[in-house]
């Protein structure tokens, strides 16, 4: 069931693409098209761009695009119909009820319920935590400094002794044995029947960027294993994506995020003023959790544990972030083990000058490397040297480069020339470092006639939508039937059809495509780049030309193929070599 083809319109129109995707993408103006670091992909220098006039984005890296209900799709991990919501009340348009069908209902209804259960069970417990079966879990709380209005603010509560109440509590509420095993609060054993996951622990409610909660970690009181027990992962809870406290985070305006190891250091964070923290779910940061946090900012500080496991999972952490372009910079707590323990001992103000002393990430691995040489001995400096050397390679970009180099050398007594030459000699051994690329859809493209063809018409969409005033001069030899496959056939049928009347609008063409793979690739379509600028005209016009006689022709020969069963096809192929050869003996002028 969906909105009326207008209203979709009607919210389209009001909520300017730029305006929305500036709200989360910062964004430069360059020519026509403003630009930024793509949100979807990892990237260094920005191919996203996004159009005012054509009311679009597209990445040239990575493919993704579309109109603004894709983007917030595809950012917000929204429904077609999320995003609308979202979007008409960000206009300030009202939009009826919606009727769900049945079937519509079951679909989206699962992903409700695990949500809906998730709430009620953390309500439970932050109700039982003020009760006289959460003393123990209050007054844990509060041993460890935390305020009351940090407890309410994380919504902290306390899993009772009993091994059942909260799943006979939420059954009662008429919630089935089904849904709380699926949301990971209850396991169903033949033996013992059913039973909670937590019990006996402080609680911490997960929750995602719109404050929904999505899961759980509960810690033991006292000591116990394990000290923290968190949900498994569940259709709403996917670590690798979500990141504790970026719901409070997201709207700090610290200039940069402070990447914690533990649920309680980010509290203790927040509640000592740092309100930029997070962590992640009891896993090891992700390239998905470096690309939520780089959508707020690109300078990451790491505040993880200060012992040999916090060591290498900083290391890790570190090459993610380098991967995904932000820059990581590592805050030293000795002596203390963890932040959480800093601000108790050492308080706001000198966890503040930690920040400003955070230390270079590059230089930061290189003092954990040295560890592993014997720098009294000549042949273990030679090789340390060498290591730097290595390591040097990979800053792809030459100035980045000779200013580490240079660092690098005076740090540790190297002549900036030997330096130089040794970093030289491994990148002609090995290359530098490239900038990692990874498309969405990791398909190769081949480079097949087919492939060739439809370029062409992808650039022939393109051309028309951004030069309307040709249709006229073309519509003589190509129709939409000469594109060949099913989605650009029914993108030129629409395109053509707006061209016949007015000016065309190929953000509202994206909307009529259900299907968020489809969205994507009809933005392709009319992002497919063009010939260069300050191209003379006459270049211009071959080039023009030669795409028309590339669709035609595969069209003719496609139709030839299939001449042999199809008599339609037969009429096609003659009908369309006769344009062929009138197309290719006609100048064709882009005035
Ligand atoms: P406190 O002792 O309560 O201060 O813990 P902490 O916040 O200092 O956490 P710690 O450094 O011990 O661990 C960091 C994070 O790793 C925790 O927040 C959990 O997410 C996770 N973690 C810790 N212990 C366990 C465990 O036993 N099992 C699992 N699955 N995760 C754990
Ligand atoms: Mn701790």
């Amino acid at each position: 069931m969906y909105y009326p083809e207008e209203l979709i319109e009607e919210v389209r129109l009001k909520n300017d693409i730029v305006d929305v995707i500036s709200g989360h993408v910062r964004l430069q103006r360059k020519g026509g098209s403003y630009f930024g670091l793509c949100p979807f992909h990892s990237e260094k220098s920005p191919s996203f761009s996004v159009s005012r006039s054509k009311q679009m984005y597209y990445c040239f890296g990575c493919g993704a695009g579309g109109n603004v209900f894709t983007f917030l799709m595809e950012y917000e991990h929204f429904t077609f119909q999320e995003a609308v919501k979202a979007l008409a009340e960000r206009a300030g348009v009202s939009l009826p009820e919606l009727e769900y069908s049945e079937e519509m209902k079951q679909k989206e209804s699962r992903r409700t319920k695990l949500l809906e259960v998730n709430k009620e069970a953390a309500k439970y417990f932050y109700y039982l935590l003020r009760k006289q079966e959460g003393r123990a879990g209050l007054q844990y709380l509060r041993g460890r400094g935390l305020e009351e209005g940090t407890i309410h603010k994380f919504g902290l509560g306390f899993a009772s002794k009993f091994s059942d109440d909260l799943t006979r509590y939420l059954k009662g509420k008429g919630y089935q044995d089904e849904l709380l095993k699926e949301a990971g609060l209850c396991s169903i054993d033949e033996k013992y029947g059913t039973h909670d996951k937590f019990w006996n622990r402080v609680m911490f409610p997960i929750q995602d960027m719109n404050h929904r909660v999505i899961g759980f970690g509960g810690r033991v009181m006292g000591e116990g294993k394990p000290k923290y027990l968190n949900s498994p992962e569940t259709p709403v809870f996917d670590k690798s994506r979500n990141l504790y406290g970026l719901n409070f985070a997201r709207s700090s305006r610290a200039g940069n995020m402070i990447l914690c190891e533990g649920y309680m250091d980010v509290i203790a964070m927040h509640q000592a003023g740092f309100g930029q923290a997070v962590a992640s779910l009891g896993t090891a940061f992700t390239e998905g959790q470096a690309g939520l946090i780089r959508r707020y900012t690109e300078n990451v500080l790491l505040s993880y544990d200060s012992d040999g496991a916090g060591v290498r999972a900083a290391l890790r952490a570190i090459g993610i972030l380098k991967e995904s372009g932000l820059t990581g910079k590592i805050i030293h707590l000795e002596p203390y083990k963890d932040p959480d323990e800093f601000l108790k001992n050492r308080g706001t103000e000198q966890f503040q000058k930690r920040i400003e002393e955070a230390e270079n990430s590059f230089f930061f691995e290189l003092r954990i490397l040295e560890r592993d040489y014997d720098l009294s001995d000549p042949e273990g400096k030679t090789r340390f040297h060498q290591a730097i050397a290595r390591k040097l390679c990979g800053f792809s970009e030459e100035v980045e480069r000779e200013n580490y180099i240079e660092a690098a050398a005076d740090r540790y007594h190297i002549g900036f020339e030997n330096l130089r030459r040794l970093v030289g000699s491994y990148a002609a051994k090995t290359g530098l470092a490239k900038e990692t690329i990874r498309p969405k859809s990791g398909v190769k493209p081949k480079n097949t006639p087919e492939d060739g063809a439809k370029k062409a018409q992808r650039l022939l969409i393109t051309w028309l939508s951004e030069e309307p005033g040709l249709y006229r001069k073309i519509k003589k030899y190509i129709s939409p039937g000469d594109f060949t496959t099913d989605l650009y056939r029914q993108v030129a049928e629409k395109l053509f059809a707006e061209l016949e009347g007015e000016a065309p609008n190929p953000a509202a063409l994206v909307s009529q495509f259900t299907e968020e793979e489809q969205q994507r690739e009809v933005a392709a379509l009319f992002h497919t780049r063009l010939v260069l600028p300050g191209q003379e005209k006459k270049e211009r016009e071959k080039a023009f030309h030669d795409i028309l006689i590339s669709v035609k022709t595969y069209s003719y020969e496609c139709d030839c193929e299939r001449m042999g069963n199809d008599m339609d096809a037969l009429k096609r192929a003659i009908a369309g070599k006769k344009a062929l050869e009138e197309l290719k003996n006609t100048h064709i002028s882009l005035d």
